[in-house]
């Protein structure tokens, strides 16, 4: 499949938008700032912060998993059986107490933070795949 070039100036703060690379979902989300302070509490909760299970480019281990903070980009496929998680972006304090915002997996419950990354005692093994990307600029950035 083709690289496929996003335009990013016009995604809000919050906002997720869709694009299909490679017959697959990739997700654009642009964080919050409290979004990105959240991340940085999060660690203990979580089955592997530091994105140190194989198939990471090493762009995505950090704790922003990101090139930019500001934007997530991950494919939207759940690594347990391959449900699409759902974007909470206000109420995921149902599903981790306190926790802002963040996918749920409505198939059997797993649990993603805002960088992708899997919560400890759901299904999904591993985080969020983030696929290879780059940036043209500051608002362009092409997946694949
Ligand atoms: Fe997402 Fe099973 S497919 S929890």
């Amino acid at each position: 499949g083709a690289p496929v070039e996003i335009d990013l100036s016009k995604v809000e703060p919050g906002q997720l938008i869709r694009v299909e690379w490679r017959g697959k979902p990739v997700w654009v989300v642009r964080r919050t700032e409290k979004v990105l302070a959240e991340l940085k509490n999060l660690d203990g909760q979580l089955r592997d912060p530091n994105s140190e299970e194989p198939q990471q480019p090493s762009y995505a281990q950090n704790p922003t998993r990101a090139v930019k903070d500001e934007f997530f980009i991950g494919v939207g496929i759940c690594t347990h059986l391959g449900c699409s998680p759902t974007y909470l972006p206000d109420s995921f304090g149902e599903q981790v107490e306190g926790v802002e915002a963040g996918f749920f997996c409505p198939c059997h419950g797993s649990k993603f933070d805002m960088a992708g990354r899997v919560f400890a005692g759901v299904p999904a093994p591993l985080n969020l795949v983030v696929p290879p990307h780059q940036y043209l600029n500051d608002t362009t950035v092409v997946v694949g």
